[in-house]
């Protein structure tokens, strides 16, 4: 069982307090972020995979031991999605891949299977020897989705991995993530509730740098007041008013 802490962890970007005293253990398991425009989903993913740096007091922990300490060992098992990212119009699918797989230390004939296994999974094999430059704006998501992939990472960030997908590739996508192996922690952000209801162990409801309620999908639509108990109530009785 894998654990991902965070303990007391802030983030200022000049005076705005995006993160406040977060703390937070993720166990094995699928974990859904939920929350409007500007609540810190973006900031606690880019702190977790240290693309930013956080305050200085606080401590994040990969299975008890400070991931400053352990530096690229605590790199190499993270698989990034980002937000907003560009990719090389002139790579192919498969190029792209390799660089990628290089950057991750994957050697050779290792590289070359994972990318057959990642494409196949997000359904782009055979366009593997095409370039991105002429791939829809799903193909560039579902590419950025297998890259995230490569090397059986056990610590998952996808931010925002379904935005721009067509409903079928939606549903890939999602059964996609729930078939992944169950021994690492996957986190996902997303606007659109239906991608994580049925597949996230827990949901966490962020507000302002602060996580403002968290649990299971059926702990937490059991909290609806008024209508059906579902996630989507339960998002509006929250944030509705915002
Ligand atoms: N580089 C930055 N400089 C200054 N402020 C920033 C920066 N990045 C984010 N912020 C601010 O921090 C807060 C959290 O932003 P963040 O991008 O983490 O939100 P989010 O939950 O991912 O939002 P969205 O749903 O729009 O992706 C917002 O108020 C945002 O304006
Ligand atoms: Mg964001």
């Amino acid at each position: 069982m894998n654990t991902l802490s965070l303990n007391g962890v802030n983030k200022h970007y000049g005076p705005k307090h995006a993160l406040i005293d977060f703390d937070y253990t993720f166990r094995d398991g699928i974990y859904g972020l939920l929350g409007p425009n500007g609540a810190g989903k973006s900031t606690l993913m880019n702190i977790i995979t240290q693309n930013i740096p956080f305050d200085k007091d606080g401590e994040i922990r990969w299975n008890g031991k400070s991931v400053s300490v352990l530096g690229s060992a605590y790199r190499e098992i993270i698989g990034f999605m980002p937000q907003q990212q560009e990719l090389y119009p002139s790579f192919t699918a498969k190029r792209f891949l390799g660089y990628i797989a290089a950057l991750k230390g994957i050697p050779g004939k290792k590289a070359r299977d994972e990318i057959e296994r990642v494409l196949r999974l997000v359904e782009l094999y055979d366009q593997a020897d095409q370039k991105l430059g002429g791939f829809s704006g799903g193909m560039k998501q579902r590419v950025l989705i297998a890259q995230t992939l490569l090397g059986d990472p056990k610590l998952l960030i996808l931010d925002e991995p379904t935005a721009g997908l067509d409903p079928k590739q939606r549903v890939i996508t999602r059964n996609m993530i729930s078939g992944l192996s169950k021994d690492k922690i996957v986190i996902i952000s997303t606007h659109i509730v239906s991608d994580i209801e049925t597949i996230a162990d827990r949901i966490l409801l962020i507000r302002q740098g602060e996580i403002i309620d968290e649990g299971t999908v059926s702990e937490l639509c059991s909290k609806v007041e008024n209508g059906r108990k579902n996630l989507e109530n339960l998002y509006m009785q929250y944030y509705g008013d915002e």
